[in-house]
């Protein structure tokens, strides 16, 4: 990136002993969309507060717009908020929310009453400027708050949960609608959420956090197709670990089975890890026999409409998994329509094509 409009630079944050963030890099692009996506505790928040100057690192350098702001206090930078309670004023309107800031600025009455009405529209709500509100729903708050954090056009966006008090349909509209508002406006945006699907549906980029680090920071589908680690493999959507051994270039050994796969990052007789996605597990010929096919044994069979999702233990070629027992889970999922036809039953032994390109590989520690 030639001329990033926010650059974290090391970034760390400790509470007394405990380390909250512990080196943080990330340049954003100008207009980008960002989510910060993690689990519970793993520093999002903290990461967004010491953005906007609501709490300071111990160590880091953040520059906006060109801009050294480490130390600049909140009321000098430039941002708006958004947080995961609405936090409107309750005895104000949905137009006084969003006046707020723009009266402090002294603009002129005609002015603010303006710049506000072009708000009120630009989230959806040109009839709603006069309810308090107690009288506007979930969402209909979260836009009005939106609305005052972008009153003042600032130069950044941040908005930490700002679906997750709402009901599913909701929070699945106005995922849409902040995307689309994001865009008309082109103000570059950091987003914190816990939910995978939003940060898919609406990121430019994830960076995904955990325990106070990015662990990977790339495209949705890079995310996806494509994980770094382990932990970003299992935090977002849902992969089958298998254990190996690797036998050789290209090759490993999985449980008995010879399988074959594109990139090993450690030498024969070094144990490694095979991840694959449920949807990319194939359901193969039942005598089939070569590279990449297992045999596996159905454990369960879960409905989830569209979609069932099979699980089965891996079956071991000489009767028996390491310990014994068919222990290693591997996740198929079917169209329902196809699971309805093959009529899969529990305790049925299959047989399995985990192909080659799906096949993701990390390193493991131990055997
Ligand atoms: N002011 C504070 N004093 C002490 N510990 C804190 C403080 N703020 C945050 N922490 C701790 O730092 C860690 C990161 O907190 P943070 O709020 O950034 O997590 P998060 O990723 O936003 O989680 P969630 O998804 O639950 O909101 C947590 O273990 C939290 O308890
Ligand atoms: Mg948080």
């Amino acid at each position: 990136m030639t001329n990033p409009y926010l650059q974290l630079e090391g970034i760390s944050k400790k509470f007394g002993q405990f380390i909250a963030l512990g080196g943080i890099y990330l340049e954003i692009e100008q207009g980008e969309f960002i989510c910060l996506l993690g689990p519970s505790g793993c520093g999002k928040t903290t990461l967004l507060r010491i953005i906007a100057g609501l709490e300071q690192q111990d160590q880091g350098v953040i520059i906006q717009g060109g801009k050294d702001i480490s130390r600049l206090p909140a009321v000098r930078r430039d941002f708006g908020i958004v947080f995961q309670s609405y936090a409107l004023f309750p005895n104000l309107t949905a137009a006084q929310n969003i006046a707020f800031g723009l009266q402090n600025l002294k603009k002129s009455p005609v002015e603010t009453r303006r710049r506000t009405e072009e708000l009120l529209d630009l989230v959806g709500l040109p009839s709603h400027g006069h309810h308090y509100p107690s009288q506007l729903s979930g969402g209909q708050q979260q836009r009005v708050a939106l609305a005052r954090a972008i009153a003042l056009s600032p130069g950044l966006l941040l908005l930490d949960e700002p679906l997750s008090a709402l009901d599913a349909q909701v929070r699945v509209s106005l995922r849409q609608e902040i995307r689309q508002l994001q865009r008309r406006v082109g103000i570059t945006t950091i987003m914190v959420t816990h939910d995978q699907i939003e940060a898919l549906t609406m990121a430019d980029r994830i960076a995904v956090m955990n325990r106070g680090v990015i662990e990977q920071l790339a495209s949705p589908s890079q995310v996806y197709r494509h994980p770094t680690t382990h932990f970003v493999g299992s935090f977002i959507g849902a992969m089958s670990f298998l254990p190996a051994i690797v036998k050789g270039i290209g090759w490993a050994d999985c449980c008995g089975y010879g399988i074959r796969l594109h990139d090993v990052p450690v030498p024969a007789g070094n144990p490694i890890q095979l991840a694959i996605r449920p949807e990319d597990v194939r359901l193969a010929e039942t005598h089939a026999m070569g590279d990449n096919i297992v045999k596996a044994r159905v454990k369960g069979i879960e409905y989830l409409g569209a979609m069932e999702r099979v699980t089965m233990g891996l079956h071991s070629p000489s009767g028996v998994t390491p310990d014994g027992k068919e222990r290693e889970v591997l996740w198929m999922d079917l169209p329902a329509s196809v699971s309805r036809d093959l009529n899969i039953s529990v305790g049925e032994l299959l047989s399995i094509h985990l192909p080659m390109d799906s096949i993701r590989v990390f390193a493991r520690e131990g055997t």
